[in-house]
């Protein structure tokens, strides 16, 4: 049975309890951290920036998905490496040269993500699927947790795996936005390997219980 990652948003943490939340992650089934950079002017909200970052790297024992919501992230690709990221995603709609930025991101020993926002089609991946290791369909536009997750997303999802499959490409599909358990097993049928959740992780009374039921509802 195929293994879907669940990458809990630490952007829907509490930043004053940083720490136990990584803690919180580091003991359950999640197997990735999902760490959220916006600039202002990718998108209409500012994050958190590198000290923050180096801080989440010195306590999480998982890997770190970093999600770059920034205008021209080759700026940073270097920066982020040293800062311990082990999947570096770039939007799609931020790049002028994005089989560059790509091959920049592996040179630094990275996995190589491409984001899309929800207006963007997933055949303009086609002629650099073989060089992406993870495709971030958002599922909300970005900039903010806690949306609602746009129903376009399934028929995303199943666009893209048939061209993953076409290109006998490796890709993972990473879905980011408004995932709950009323649509987490409909993502995965329609061929998604990663799960982002933040309100929905965050925002429950038990986060590691939501963690585990998520992963055994996808499992199922
Ligand atoms: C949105 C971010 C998401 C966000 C997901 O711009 O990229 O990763 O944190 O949060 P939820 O799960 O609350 O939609
Ligand atoms: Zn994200």
């Amino acid at each position: 049975m195929k293994n879907t990652i669940i990458s809990p948003s630490i952007l829907a943490a509490d930043f004053a309890n940083l720490q136990r939340d990584i803690e919180l992650i580091n003991n359950s089934e999640a197997e990735w951290f999902h760490i959220d950079v916006m600039d202002g002017v990718f998108v209409p909200n500012i994050s958190f920036g590198m000290p923050v970052i180096k801080s989440i790297a010195q306590h999480a024992k998982k890997p770190l998905d970093v999600h770059l919501m920034i205008v021209d992230p080759d700026r940073y690709i270097k920066t982020f490496a040293q800062l311990g990221a082990n999947v570096l995603t770039v939007h799609y709609e931020a790049c002028t040269h994005l089989h560059r930025t790509l091959q920049a991101i592996k040179n630094e020993g990275m996995q190589a993500g491409v984001a899309i926002n929800p207006h963007t089609n997933v055949t303009l991946l086609e002629d650099t699927i073989k060089d992406i290791d993870l495709v971030c369909v958002m599922s909300v536009n970005p900039g903010f947790g806690g949306q609602s997750f746009i129903e376009n997303t399934y028929k995303k999802v199943r666009q893209l795996r048939q061209i993953i499959e076409a290109n006998n490409a490796s890709t993972k599909i990473e879905i980011d936005g408004g995932v709950t358990d009323k649509n987490a097993k409909q993502l995965v049928d329609a061929g998604a390997d990663v799960l982002v959740a933040g309100s929905y992780v965050f925002g429950s009374s038990d986060p590691t219980r939501t963690i585990k039921e998520l992963k055994n509802l996808v499992q199922s």
